[in-house]
């Protein structure tokens, strides 16, 4: 999910380590990226161009954090499907596990880098519906659209609140939702 960000992420100026980890993240990816396509009908951007991300690394973290959320629970309902791919699951499991570990850094060092990190996570929280309606906007998806809407931003909450990026009452779609999508009520 995260690939175009990733790609244009190692045009940014980034700490050490990190784009050894990016390099070798963009061509999971990209593997993904096609499985996911095929299997969910969820649609990619489509486009060659690179979008523009923040240049400052606490944005940037915080940009590959939350889309890196969402990459981990498509792999989620992939993994529903195809059990076989669980290694997929398990390559995005440490991807999160990674801008997690960075943004908690960035939090936990203050100053401006955090403050500019909260404000970035508000942002990016607040254009995250459009983002998502824009993944599920396959008309095989139409079924499960809203519950599925309502579980990719009930999951970037909970994480950006235990976080620390948000606070609990700027999540936008609440409840929270901790519950996995097949064990839905009624
Ligand atoms: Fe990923």
């Amino acid at each position: 999910m995260a690939l175009w960000a990733v790609r244009s992420a190692q045009a940014q100026d980034v700490p050490p380590g990190v784009l050894q980890f990016l390099r070798r993240h963009e061509e999971e990816e990209a593997q993904h990226l096609k499985q996911f396509e095929q299997l969910l009908g969820v649609r990619s951007h489509g486009k060659t161009a690179l979008p523009r991300v923040p240049s400052q690394w606490w944005a940037l973290a915080v940009h590959l954090y939350g889309y890196e959320t969402l990459g981990l629970e498509f792999a989620k309902l992939l993994i529903g499907l195809r059990p076989d791919l669980i290694s997929i699951l398990e390559d995005e499991e440490v991807h999160v596990g990674f801008f997690e570990d960075e943004v908690r850094a960035i939090l936990v060092r203050g100053g401006s880098a955090a403050d500019g990190a909260r404000r970035t996570g508000q942002a990016w929280r607040r254009r995250l519906p459009g983002t998502v309606d824009r993944y599920l906007e396959d008309e095989s998806l139409e079924p499960f659209r809203d519950e599925l809407r309502r579980h990719l931003l009930g999951a970037v909450d909970e994480r950006f609140v235990t976080v620390g990026l948000l606070a609990r009452s700027e999540g936008l779609e609440a409840p929270i939702v901790t519950q996995s999508l097949g064990e839905t009520e009624g």
